[in-house]
């Protein structure tokens, strides 16, 4: 094997502690899911304000036991909402601080400091039974979005700075398969007879902050990002020791080499804030397909999957939601690792397309599956095969794609704030699809499906028109495609004007 580009153990156990912080970010995001109903309860208990039928019952049943009535009353359903909801809001102000975080001491700091609040937000939930209970959880989850926020730009930008170029696609792709495993774990634990009962819910949503615990220890023993120290520290000599350990022994002349003219560009221009990327011409190209992909990744509709997901199934004529839910969970784990093995050799455009592409034809599926189940009742096999391939789909490419392929598109300079108002644009249009997907699905009914089938369709075709395969290209070469865009572009207007100009010459 060339030298440099096996993976060592230190390279393996920093993208490990790193993914950490992803596990931790999936299991939040489906840890609320499964034990609604027992929370709902347990708010409408110590709020007082279960209906009279629930406080007969209660007078004559155990703890474990349920009050139906509960989860109706409009204070219950304020706070169970905000405790739903308080999470994205927390994401989508925090990862605005991304590139601050991760600049402030480096990525490796970066991300030990901000476990604080993770364990915090562990704590605040896992004991919330000690004061007011709802108050305590959106505290908590608010915390915890906060940290997720921050979580979900950090890991990607340092796994993509240490990872080795052939293994760049790969290596990002373990921040997803960490998220859906933990979305898995979250699932499984939320079953009523493991976590998810009135006794045990809280240490549930506490255990979302215990990653953090063992991240913090073995943080220490990562390196620095070797691109960070040189490019915004200028520390040459603790870069090449960086990569070292990274990469074993072999010759990090052309990696330094790389990085010295990368620190040359990015020494001319001013520190690329997220105003000034927004303003500058120079990274418009590369920033609209940066934000794109992560808007084809929420706008797919797969969070309606995840989290109407047990909705959905009971609708489609399912005999188990909760079960069907836990499978797709595991379709969704299987089809990530998938991508895991394919994605540094079919491309990333490649794979983005195809899946898009199939999630499309699903959409379709699961429409006709919806829109016939009345007539023909093997029609809720066809909606349950849509679904599953759906997410099969996702996790090809659209799922994991994005969140590596940004710091990829983006040279040193202007890679922290690119990754902040992509994740920016993920949080925010993620908490988009979370709050109107129920209000689209009575509006639309059966077709609410084909909605995501047109937009899946727009995506598809820009993809296929703008966006550049950047698998097994140096950061140089990737902004070189930009840049040749961008002079083709200029050299069109240039012509354009000029013809013009001529044009009027001769007229007059
Ligand atoms: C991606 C998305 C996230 C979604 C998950 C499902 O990580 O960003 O919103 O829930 O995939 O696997």
């Amino acid at each position: 094997m060339e030298s440099g580009k096996q993976l060592t153990g230190t390279l393996a156990l920093a993208v490990f502690t790193a993914a950490l912080g992803s596990l931790q970010y999936g299991y939040s995001l489906g840890v609320i899911n499964a034990p609604q109903k027992v929370i709902e309860n347990y708010y409408g208990r110590t709020l007082g304000v279960w209906s009279e039928r629930a406080a007969v019952l209660s007078e004559n049943s155990t703890e474990e036991e349920e009050y139906p009535e509960a989860g109706r009353h409009p204070a219950v359903i304020m706070y169970w909402s905000l405790s739903v909801a308080i999470f994205s809001i927390g994401g989508m102000l925090s990862s605005f601080l991304v590139g601050c975080v991760g600049d402030l001491r480096g990525r490796v700091k970066g991300m030990l400091m901000v476990n604080v609040l993770a364990v915090a937000a562990g704590l605040l939930m896992g004991l919330c039974k000690m004061w007011k209970p709802h108050i305590m959880v959106i505290s908590g989850r608010a915390v915890m979005g906060f940290y997720c926020g921050l979580t979900s730009g950090l890991v990607p930008m340092y796994i993509g700075e240490i990872a080795p170029k052939a293994y760049r696609g790969a290596l990002g792709t373990l921040h997803q398969l960490a998220i859906v495993i933990g979305i898995l774990v979250s699932q499984v634990l939320g079953l009523d007879f493991i976590l998810g009962n009135d006794a045990m819910w809280p240490l549930m949503l506490g255990l979302s902050g215990a990653p953090a615990l063992l991240q913090s220890l073995l943080l220490p023993l990562c390196p620095e990002s070797p691109r960070y120290l040189y490019i915004v520290q200028g520390k040459e000599q603790e870069a090449r020791k960086s990569l070292l350990r990274l990469k074993g022994e072999y010759d990090p002349t052309p990696d330094l080499e790389e990085m010295r003219r990368e620190k040359e560009e990015a020494d001319k221009e001013p520190r690329v804030s997220i105003i000034s990327l927004i303003r500058s011409s120079v990274y418009r190209q590369q920033l609209v397909v940066a934000l794109m992909m992560h808007l084809s990744q929420q706008f797919s509709g797969i969070n309606a999957i995840f989290y109407y997901s047990t909705a959905i199934f009971t609708r489609a004529g399912v005999g188990q939601p909760v079960y069907a839910t836990i499978g797709v969970g595991v379709i969704n784990t299987i089809f990530t690792m998938v991508s895991v093995a394919l994605v540094d050799k079919a491309g990333r455009r490649t794979l983005t397309l195809v899946g898009l592409g199939g999630m499309c034809c699903c959409a379709i599926g699961m429409t006709v599956g919806l829109k016939l189940q009345g007539d023909y009742p093997w029609m809720s096999y066809v909606s349950m095969s849509a679904i599953f391939l759906f997410v099969s789909f996702f996790e090809i490419g659209p799922g994991p794609i994005p969140w590596f392929i940004v710091a990829e598109l983006f040279s040193q300079g202007p890679r922290p704030a690119a990754i902040a108002l992509a994740g920016c644009c993920n949080w925010t249009s993620n908490f988009i699809i979370g709050m109107t997907f129920p209000y689209i699905q009575t509006w639309l009914d059966s077709y609410v499906f084909i909605l995501f089938a047109g937009l899946l369709f727009g995506f598809t075709v820009f993809i296929y028109l703008r966006v550049p395969e950047t698998k097994g290209k140096s950061f140089e070469e990737i902004a070189a495609v930009f840049q040749k865009g961008r002079k083709k572009l200029e050299q069109g207007t240039k012509d354009a004007t000029e013809l013009q100009e001529l044009k009027t010459s001769t007229d007059a």
